[in-house]
């Protein structure tokens, strides 16, 4: 069934009927298993103060606009995100070039509150809107080999300042493991607070995924690649001895140039505590089995 996927059609239209309601049953399935977890997650985050918008949106990363902090908020409104189209290639039953207007239709929206813990050591809880990677994966039909996927951003030069200098090898890249990627905490976050994404923080549709260090969240995707062979990623490239494939948060491997034992919450003024980083960034209950029996200073 090698048809292209239209806004006409529905997840239903593109998945075997029979293939969507088992995956739902297997979602059911894994929610309930995580549940657990999760509630017991979401009433540690109660604890939690989400940053406010303000801080989420004007303290960034996104090299494409300059290497300042503040550089994103300040110059990353010139980016035209409507239209946008993304395409998907590789290993999938449905390839080609989606609208981003029409996948975000398709999708279940939901919240999620996740901490967010940048390799810098500095941390911040966001309240995203997204909807899971794996249902954008399985409308596009992962096919049997595939066992990685690959992530592009935007490479737009008269909009972005920062990609006229050689400070990474543009695009920036990223990649997950398959299973990383169907993981149900792998979100494709459209928007903060209830609101669309802004651009300085990735929009119109970047990753999260929450138990890895920030850089793996890749902004403003224009680009999905299912393949066989792990991808290269651009902070991988551009200084492998620091940053590798997996870069899940992990407070006992130390980045070879500072400790990630603890973290800078963002907000609280000048004299904001440090507090201890958690493995797996506190969602080691969902995650830890899919790096069993893996040696975590080697696969860093
Ligand atoms: N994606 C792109 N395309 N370019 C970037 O420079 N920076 C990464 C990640 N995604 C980056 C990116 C880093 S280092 C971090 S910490 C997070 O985005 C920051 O996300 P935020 O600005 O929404 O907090």
């Amino acid at each position: 069934m090698a048809h292209r996927w239209t806004n006409t059609l529905t997840q239903a239209d593109v998945t075997p009927r029979a293939a969507f309601l088992n995956r739902r049953q297997v979602m059911a399935g894994l929610a309930g298993v995580g549940l657990a977890g999760m509630t017991r997650r979401a009433s540690a985050q109660e604890a939690l103060e989400p940053n406010t918008w303000e801080e989420i949106t004007s303290y960034n990363n996104f090299y494409e606009f300059g290497t300042g902090k503040d550089d994103p908020a300040k110059y990353a409104g010139a980016l035209t995100t409507e239209p946008w189209s993304i395409k998907i290639d590789g290993l999938v039953d449905n390839p080609g070039d989606y609208d981003f207007k029409a996948i975000v239709s398709e999708m279940t929206v939901e919240e999620r509150i996740y901490r967010f813990r940048c390799v810098e050591a500095w941390s911040m809880v966001i309240p995203w809107n997204g909807f899971e990677l794996a249902d954008l994966l399985n409308m596009a039909g992962v096919q049997d080999g595939a066992k990685y996927v690959a992530f592009e951003t935007a490479v737009i030069p008269d909009e972005m300042p920062g990609v006229r200098y050689p400070i990474l090898d543009w695009p920036y890249r990223e990649g997950l493991r398959l299973d990383e990627a169907m993981h149900p905490l792998t979100i494709m976050a459209t928007g903060i607070y209830d609101r669309p994404i802004p651009n300085q923080n990735g929009a119109p549709l970047r990753l999260v995924v929450p138990w890895k260090y920030g850089f793996k969240s890749i902004k403003s995707i224009v680009r999905i690649t299912l393949t066989d062979v792990e991808p290269p990623t651009s902070w991988n490239m551009s200084n492998p001895r620091e940053y590798g494939f997996y870069s899940n948060v992990n407070p006992n491997v130390d980045h070879p140039r500072w400790s990630q034992a603890s973290e800078r919450q963002i907000g609280g003024g000048l004299f904001a505590k440090r507090i201890p980083t958690l493995m797996y960034n506190g969602y080691e209950n969902e995650v830890a089995g899919l790096y069993e029996g893996m040696d975590l200073s080697e696969y860093y």
